[in-house]
């Protein structure tokens, strides 16, 4: 099977600021990230040849991406797969290119969650559009469980599990009071983490990403002609994706505490981009900590750290700014929130950011190789999707 690896290379991205954006309409969180995308490549709007939209909730087809953006009658496909709907949407336009169908594509994604109501906690608004969750389990409930097996498998009591935890949402935070376009950039102490009301035992607030609003864009070209359009452009060094067989509720050896999806599309994402010890080839990564829970197993399941270890590189600092091995370093979904169309390419900005070094007080040292981990789905039924990318072919 032949690999993506420096088939195809990013020149341009464009994030909206992530938020209660009820003053912006989606069309408006879909053109300023697209414009931003646009002008960061030097490129006119009529030189998109095709694009890939991830969008999950707001809207159908192609066409929500096609009026606004004024992109008539080239191929436009809209992308979904759950969580990880932004991340296919990449994965859509960079195929396209490498297969030759087009040279310069546009990958966006968009969600506006706010105006539908949706939370994690269970729905009871007679009119709200997720109020079948009512009866089935809620996405906090859902990781909960993966904290609780996580602690036993571990040994680790309560208290030592969620300042485990605590440690994950302190760090999250003041990585997002560093970075612009974050919904939260307060820090947070360990104290107010292991203080604050419980959302589902035992994750409280701090450990639970916001609801949130927020698009984000990137424009991928081929590799070969990447540098026509910018010094600095960053290659494409793997896209894998792993689909789950939904069998961790009915397999009893499942064990609730890793993530088999993750540890399979890592994987395969090392192996397609030559990879062969990612604690020290990988320079940063974003990945899905929609719950504090989720960062600290794909800590393991991504090979960062030794199977049951995560919790010392944790208190060790490894993932923080100045560790060995910064892990979202713009305050991930814990401080963006997780406006799911848009997710993936978010994670991709600042990976982008960070290999160009244009990441301002967040700036990781001489990075080279960057990872990005978007989830969908929920612990025992998963899509996860790992993308690697690099500043030097
Ligand atoms: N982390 C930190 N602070 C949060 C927060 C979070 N996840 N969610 C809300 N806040 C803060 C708000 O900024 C606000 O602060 P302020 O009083 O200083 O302005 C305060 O908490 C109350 O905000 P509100 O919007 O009323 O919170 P809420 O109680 O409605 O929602 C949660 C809190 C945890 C229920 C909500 O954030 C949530 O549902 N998160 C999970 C989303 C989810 O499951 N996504 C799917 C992932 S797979």
């Amino acid at each position: 099977m032949e690999s993506i690896k420096n088939k195809v290379a990013i020149v341009g991205m464009g994030c909206v600021k992530f938020g209660e954006n009820f003053d912006q309409s989606i069309d408006d969180m879909l053109i300023d990230a697209a414009y931003e995308a646009y002008a960061d490549a030097g490129i006119e709007p009529n030189q998109i040849q095709a694009a890939w939209f991830g969008n999950l909730w707001s809207g159908h087809t192609g066409q929500i991406l096609a009026t606004p953006l004024k992109l008539s009658y080239i191929p436009v496909t809209h992308t979904e797969n759950a969580c990880a709907t932004g991340s296919e949407a990449l994965r859509g336009a960079c195929y396209a290119v490498a297969a030759g169908a087009c040279d310069i594509a546009l990958a966006i994604g968009v969600e506006k969650l706010k105006d539908t109501g949706y939370m994690g906690l269970p729905q009871t608004r007679p009119n709200a559009t997720w109020s079948y969750r009512l009866a089935s389990m809620t996405a906090p409930a859902g990781f909960a469980l993966m904290a609780t097996r996580y602690f036993a498998k571990n040994g680790l009591s309560l208290e030592e599990g969620k300042k485990l935890l605590a440690q994950i949402a302190v760090k999250n935070h003041y990585n997002g009071s560093l970075s612009p376009k974050a919904q939260f950039q307060k820090e947070i102490s360990l104290e107010q983490a292991l203080k604050a009301p419980m959302v589902s035992y035992p994750l409280g607030l701090f450990d639970c990403c916001p609801v949130s609003d927020g698009a984000a864009a990137a424009i991928v070209v081929r590799a070969d002609l990447a540098k026509s359009f910018r010094p600095d452009p960053i290659y494409v060094k793997a896209l894998q994706i792993s689909q789950g067989p939904r069998e961790g509720f009915m397999n009893p050896a499942y064990d609730y505490a890793h993530v088999e999806e993750t540890r399979r599309a890592g994987a395969a994402a090392y192996a397609e981009a030559g990879i062969k010890d990612p604690a020290r080839e990988i320079s940063c990564a974003e990945v899905h900590d929609c719950f504090t829970i989720t960062e600290l197993t794909i800590m393991e399941d991504l090979q960062f750290s030794k199977e049951g270890k995560a919790p010392e590189d944790i208190a060790a600092g490894r993932y923080s700014l100045q560790g060995d091995l910064p892990v979202n370093t713009d305050g991930g979904l814990k401080c963006f929130g997780h406006p799911i169309g848009a997710t993936g390419l978010r994670m991709m900005y600042e990976v982008y950011k960070q290999l160009q070094g244009k990441a301002e007080k967040r700036q990781v040292k001489n990075p080279t190789i960057g990872l990005t981990h978007n989830q969908g789905g929920e612990p025992g039924a998963a899509v996860v999707s790992v993308a690697i990318v690099g500043n030097e072919k």
